[in-house]
Parts: C-alpha cells; structure tokens; sequence
C-alpha cells in the first residue's frame, strides 16, 4: 500500500499548468468506438483512469497508442461487445462504454458497477434511458446486456429523474447514431464536460445542440468521422491547487485554467475572504487575512462541485467560527472526516451535514485516503497542518492529479511517496 509522506507549515507558492480534464476525456474516449476512423486527442492527463479506457478500447479492438499527453486511435478490424466486470470495477466511468459498444455490434456486454466509497452509484437513469431508445437491457451474472432495436423511434424524449453527469454523457453520445431519429435528453447535467463531449461529436460530425442547458437535442446521423480534438483543462485539479493554496496562506497561479468553469468555487472563496486574480491566462488564489466561515452547498453544476466538497472541508477547518457543508449529489461523501478529525479538525457529520468548527491550526497525522478527492483534502490539510503528516492508500490520488507530486514541489511542497516514486 503506497503512502504519501508530506510536511506541513508550508505555504504553496509559485505557478504551474492545469491538466486536461479526467472527466472529460473518459465518456470522450468512450464515444470512439462509434467511430470507424482515426481519431487523436491532445492534453490528455496521464492517469491511471484514462490507462484503464484505453484498455477497455484495446480490448474490444481499437488500437491505441498514448504518449506526450496525445492518444491516437485507429479503428481496429474486430469490435468484440463485451466488457469484462475486471476493467469496470476498477472506474465506473468504463460503464459509459456500453451504448456506444451496442450501437456499433448490436449488442454489448458491461459489467455492472457496483457501489464506491462515495455512495451506492447506481446506473439505472443510463438503463431507463437506453430503454426509453427501445434498447432491451436484460441482466444476469453481474453483467448489463443492451441490444439495440431493429428500428429507432422517429420522436423520443427521456427526461432524467436526476440532471446525472455520466447518464448525460452516456445517452447523447448513443444517440448520435441513432440515424432517422430526434432524442431530446431533459433535466440533462450541465457541467462543462457534457459541453465539451459535445464539440467533440460534432467535430465528428454528430448533430448534438443544448450542452449547458437541461434540454439536449440529438439527430442521429449514419456515420461519424475521424477528428482531432484538444480537451478542456480540469477544473477540478485547478480547483483543488487553488484550494491548497488557502489552506496553506500561500499564493499560487494555476496557468490554463478557465475562470468560468470554476465559478462557484471563486465566488466562495471570495465571500470567505480570499484574495483571487482572474485572468485569460492564469487563476490566482492568495491569503490576504483571516477567512470568514461560510456555508456551503455541493450541487450540480454550476453550483459548488462535489469532488471540492471533501477539499474546501479540508480549508474550513481552521477557519475560525463554524461553517457548514451540505452535500446534495452523493449519498456518502464524508468519509474522509474522521481523518481530518484525527488531524485535530473539529467537524461533526449528520446526515447530508458536516458542522465545522475551525480550529487554529491542524497536527500531522498518520491517515488514510478513502478516495481520490478525499485523498487529495487530506494532503492540503497536512501541508498546512504542524508536523509530518501520513497518507495511505493514495493509490487513489494518482486516478486523478497528474503528476501530483511534481506540480506540489513546484509550489514548494515537501512530499514524498513510498515505497517507489511514480
Ligand atoms: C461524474 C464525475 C464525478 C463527479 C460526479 C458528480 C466522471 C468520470 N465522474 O460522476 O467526478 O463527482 O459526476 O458531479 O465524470 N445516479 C443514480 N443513477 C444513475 C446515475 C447517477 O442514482 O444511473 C446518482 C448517483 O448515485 C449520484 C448522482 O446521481 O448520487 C450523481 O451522479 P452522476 O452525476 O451520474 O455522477 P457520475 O457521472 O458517476
């Protein structure tokens, strides 16, 4: 079990590069198998999830390669429909591969994912809507079944019952294909992912229109072609850097960050007294006095994003006075607490509620990461914390941050990883 070994009483200062987004490139990546020529992507975050999708399309016989953050896929002669539940329980995001994989074989074999630490995350809204496209969904040892219709509607409308992000994804890729059809996705997620899945289908030739609205309208067409496409940086890595940044009174510049993307968290942090410098070039986050305790709600975009939730705890927790958290997207997501109270944080969970009352500073500690976002709190709270903090299991972390040691020493961090440096 590899374990990060950071030292606290450090301010983060300097500047560094946002990477391409994870959440992006995942149901991105995903969509390429409905797509029979070649397709390269630039500023693609080397990740352990996105190693897991491009197994997951070496597998069913696209061939891949990924390096100098670029992938390119040229289509492979056979598409094998089945997705074994191995590669989708290591990254539920994999399940996003299932109505692509139908709508080119017919039929398509997913394992089902189970629960996560965050909460059960079930994946019926993907599988009412696949069958509200006259797909007939049948499961059985483990695995989803999805076998396309002989002939589409000409009209459907699915209206998801939550504005999911990965259902989202899943149904307006599908229905790209979908020839002599009209989709409209309601209640649909906003988040600038699902906008930027959709300039990359119709880069590919796909009629998508509605990303960042709740209404996504699709006309499927017979064919989609090879493309080149640049991700959008990840707001989420942006956002936990600037995050560190006040946790630790320092003052960094995250270069290649889009502000707008961001703008729930940059308005909380301003209520809370943080100096933030917003340009086209670069998002500054620096400390220029004692924090106010806010109240903060996680909820889908664009209000306050969920994986920051466990992150701007990790910030509130010496913010004299009590703030409070609610988390309103995921059924479990303070796991990570009894770490931070381990550190010396004083925060209570009820329910949905995290009570946090501030303390003056945190104490290093030995703790565990219970998963990426939680694990990347738990580093910025031991960078600001007295003493040595441990983390283990931060296998997690490196699913999501890349070169996340790197980019922190750049901002003059002091941590180490054990037993090997990745
Ligand atoms: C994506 C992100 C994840 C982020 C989340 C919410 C990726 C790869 N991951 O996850 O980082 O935290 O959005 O912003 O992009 N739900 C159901 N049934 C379903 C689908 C979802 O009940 O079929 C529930 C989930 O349990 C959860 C809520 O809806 O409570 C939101 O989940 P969803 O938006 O689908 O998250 P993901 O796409 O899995």
């Amino acid at each position: 079990m590899s374990q990060l070994v950071v030292m606290g009483n450090t301010r983060l200062k300097g500047e560094i590069r946002a990477s391409g987004s994870k959440n992006s490139v995942l149901p991105i990546l995903a969509a390429t198998v409905m797509i029979e020529e070649p397709v390269v992507f630039k500023n693609v975050p080397e990740l352990r999830d996105v190693q897991t999708m491009i197994s997951i399309l070496q597998q069913i016989g696209k061939t891949v390669s990924f390096e100098n953050e670029t992938v390119t896929i040229m289509p492979g002669e056979i598409l094998v429909g089945n997705v074994p539940y191995e590669l989708v329980r290591k990254m539920r995001a994999s399940f996003n591969i299932i109505g692509p994989l139908a709508m080119i074989c017919g039929w398509a074999k997913v394992g089902k994912p189970g629960g996560c630490n965050i909460g059960q995350r079930p994946v019926d809204f993907h599988l009412k809507g696949l069958e509200a496209f006259g797909f007939k969904i049948t499961e059985e040892h483990g695995d989803v079944m999805a076998v396309i219709p002989q002939n589409f509607e000409k009209e459907i409308i699915y209206a998801l019952p939550f504005p999911s992000v990965g259902a989202t994804e899943q149904l307006m890729t599908t229905a790209t294909l979908m020839e002599g059809s009209k989709v409209t996705i309601e209640n649909a997620a906003r988040e600038p992912e699902i906008s930027d899945l959709q300039n990359f289908l119709n880069k590919c030739g796909a009629k998508v229109s509605g990303a960042s609205t709740p209404t996504i309208k699709v006309t499927g067409v017979g064919k989609l072609n090879g493309a080149e496409y640049s991700v959008i940086p990840d707001r989420v890595e942006i956002g936990t850097y600037l995050l560190g940044a006040i946790a630790t009174k320092g003052d960094i510049k995250v270069y290649g960050a889009i502000a707008d993307h961001l703008i729930a968290l940059l308005s909380i942090l301003e209520e809370m007294g943080a100096g933030i410098e917003k340009s086209h070039e670069y998002l500054r986050a620096f400390w220029k006095g004692p924090l106010k305790p806010v109240r903060v709600s996680s909820e889908p975009y664009p209000g306050f994003p969920t994986d920051l939730q466990p992150i701007i705890t990790a910030v509130l927790a010496t913010v004299e006075g009590t703030s409070v958290l609610e988390e309103n997207v995921f059924e479990n997501r303070f796991g990570y607490v009894d770490e931070l109270n381990r550190m010396g944080a004083k925060i209570k969970v009820s329910s949905s509620h995290a009570n946090i009352r501030g303390v003056s500073k945190l104490s290093g500690a030995e703790v565990i990461a219970p998963d990426i976002r939680a694990g990347a709190a738990l580093v910025m709270a031991g960078l600001a914390a007295d003493g040595e903090t441990i983390i283990n299991n931060v296998t997690h972390l490196f699913r999501g941050y890349e070169r996340f040691q790197e980019k922190l020493r750049t901002l003059g961090a002091k941590i180490t990883l054990y037993p090997d440096e990745e």
